[in-house]
């Protein structure tokens, strides 16, 4: 396997590796060695399915369940559940209507994040496989969280340096519009705020980097509206183009990236009028990184 890096230089194109057969220890480790010396890696022609997909990610660690279907009622579901639905499909491989609540909901990853920082133990890899692609739009892009961190001033990395802030998936949606009661009633318990660090020391390479997410709604010990303040500021900086890179899609494309040092967010593209199919898979985190609040 070779890596090239690509603009800004946290982004690594692999080449010269099959991921949809079984692959060696080595082929593993060299793989966690690219993520934790970029954080971002892009692989094109890897014809996953489903079934090979999960293989291929549980090469570093358990899967977690995705947070759309489990959420979602189990008829509307189109894929596993450890599957996270990146589509504009519906169970029949249909568009979803202009009213439907799955993709109004969707559009939250609009919103620059990182995944599940809604989960009291977040995750660490994403792993994004192209399955089809509209003509034109829908790129990924991509922030380095541990470049943000590092061009921040010395006074606010003191600031931060300890910040507890708390993450909900309710948040993000309010910012695009989208009422927590859609949700419904059995799933409100899932909204209930977790809490996490904002500056964050990578376990293997010991950077730090900033945890930032759209899901996040407040810092501890802070009045509510100079905590958005505050995280609107942070992220304005972090997601400055020299810091980002935009991944255009070709059909299977697998684009791994560790979200506890990128944030990520979709583009727009025609999606009431073009199929764009994407699948996900998601390698849970080992720890907390804060403790939780004590339930009331
Ligand atoms: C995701 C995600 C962005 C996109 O898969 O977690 O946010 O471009 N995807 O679809
Ligand atoms: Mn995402």
């Amino acid at each position: 396997m070779d890596i090239t890096p690509l603009n800004p230089g946290f982004v690594g194109d692999a080449t010269g590796i099959d991921l949809t057969r079984s692959l060696t220890e080595q082929q593993v480790a060299a793989i966690e060695a690219g993520m934790d010396r970029f954080a971002v890696l892009v692989f094109h022609g890897q014809p996953f399915d489903d079934e090979t997909q999960m293989a291929f990610s549980r090469n570093f660690g358990p899967l977690e369940v995705s947070s759309g279907a489990e959420m979602a009622k189990p008829e509307d579901r189109r894929l596993k559940l450890e599957m996270a639905d990146i589509s504009n499909l519906d169970r029949d491989n249909r568009l979803r209507p202009p009213d439907d609540k799955t993709r109004l909901g969707s559009l939250g990853n609009r919103l620059w994040h990182s995944d599940a920082s809604f989960r009291a133990v977040p995750a660490k890899y994403s792993l994004l496989s192209a399955r089809i692609i509209p003509g034109s739009g829908g790129n990924t892009e991509f922030a380095d969280m541990r470049a943000a961190y590092d061009t921040l001033d010395r006074a606010t990395k003191a600031q931060i340096e300890d910040m507890i802030t708390e993450h909900s998936t309710a948040y993000s949606r309010e910012v695009i519009g989208f009422p927590k009661e859609n949700y419904g009633a059995h799933n409100q318990d899932k909204l209930r705020p977790v809490r996490h660090r904002l500056v964050r020391t990578h376990p293997v390479t010991g950077r730090k980097s900033l945890y930032l997410s759209a899901h996040i709604g407040t810092i501890v010990g802070w009045p509510v509206p100079e905590a958005r303040a505050f995280i609107r500021d942070l992220t304005e900086h972090a997601t400055q183009p020299q810091f980002t890179h935009a991944h255009q899609w070709r059909v299977h494309d697998l684009v791994i990236w560790d979200n506890r040092t990128t944030l990520h967010r979709a583009r727009r593209y025609k999606d009431l009028h073009e199929i764009r199919d994407l699948h996900r898979t998601t390698v849970r985190g080992d720890a907390q990184t804060a403790p939780q609040q004590e339930a009331a």
